[in-house]
């Protein structure tokens, strides 16, 4: 009776030990807290012209100030981009609109870059 209390006694500190090891083992745990971050309120809106009102839908996922922030495009490199935002991105743009977009970031880009 005795000896049995006394190997569960040793089973349970060699236990302990092993887990004791163990958890000195493990990489210091993480601290995960929240920050905040204010961003720049973005007012710019697309510039008036054919298009702008289409131009409208890039809003879902972008600031205007991002799209005419980019070097200007030809029409046709502009046509590669909208149809990359839609295919990649499932931007909602309807096939009949990506030559007037085209068109209008063609010409708002171009005239922004010349200023
Ligand atoms: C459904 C969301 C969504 C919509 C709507 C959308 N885009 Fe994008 N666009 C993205 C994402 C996501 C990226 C980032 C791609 C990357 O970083 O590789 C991106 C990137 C871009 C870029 C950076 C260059 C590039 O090819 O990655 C341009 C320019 C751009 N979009 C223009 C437009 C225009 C113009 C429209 C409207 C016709 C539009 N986007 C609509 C999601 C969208």
């Amino acid at each position: 009776m005795n000896a049995l209390i006394i190997r569960t006694y040793l089973l349970g500190s060699l236990l302990a030990g092993a887990s004791v090891s163990a958890q000195q083992a493990k990489p210091p745990p993480i601290a995960i807290h929240s920050v905040n971050v204010d961003l720049p309120a973005s007012t710019a809106s697309f510039p008036p012209g054919i298009g702008s009102d289409v131009a409208g839908k890039c809003l879902i996922c972008h600031s205007a100030g991002m799209v005419l922030r980019q070097p200007p495009l030809s029409q046709d490199q502009w046509k590669a981009v909208i149809n990359k935002m839609r295919s990649a991105y499932g931007a909602p743009i309807l096939d009949t609109e990506v030559e007037p977009l085209a068109a209008y970031f063609t010409e708002v880009t171009k005239q922004r870059a010349s200023q």
